[in-house]
């Protein structure tokens, strides 16, 4: 992993404990790089009506597309679960929607971390082509 990627997944480390999860008890943090180089944080935001929840890797990204990002190169993912935590599917889809297929995920457990393409998490995704007429 070089050192982008490391330092991306300590952007997503330290912003871990402001996650707001008091009903999973299950704090959820990443961080996402866009194509100017800056990097946006997130954490998952629960909700009292749980289906309101978001998730982390989602409030990253929209807070990047807010500040102008129209690309994302690379996204962090840390938990405070002991197993890897790889992304829910409608956070793959909303990274496809901004990072390329072959842009790196990293997820992070216990320092020990493991790299997916976005390709690699949604194969045959629903994607801009498959809305083309006739
Ligand atoms: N969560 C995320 O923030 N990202 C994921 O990719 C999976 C799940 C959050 C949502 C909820 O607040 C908690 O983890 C338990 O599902």
């Amino acid at each position: 992993m070089d050192s982008d990627a490391q330092a991306l997944v300590a952007r997503a480390r330290a912003c871990l404990e402001r996650a707001y999860a008091p009903y999973s008890h299950f704090q959820v943090a990443a961080a996402v790089r866009d194509e100017q180089g800056r990097v946006f944080t997130g954490v998952n935001v629960e909700n009292i009506s749980y289906g309101l929840s978001m998730c982390a890797e989602r409030v990253a990204i929209f807070a990047a597309v807010a500040a102008g990002a129209r690309r994302i190169t690379a996204v962090a993912v840390t938990s405070s679960g002991a197993e890897l935590l790889s992304p829910c599917g409608a956070c793959r889809q909303v990274i496809a929607e901004f990072a390329g297929e072959d842009a790196p995920v990293y997820c992070e457990a216990g320092g020990e971390v493991r790299v997916w393409s976005v390709s690699e998490l949604l194969p045959s995704g629903f994607a801009a082509s498959q809305l083309r007429r006739e």
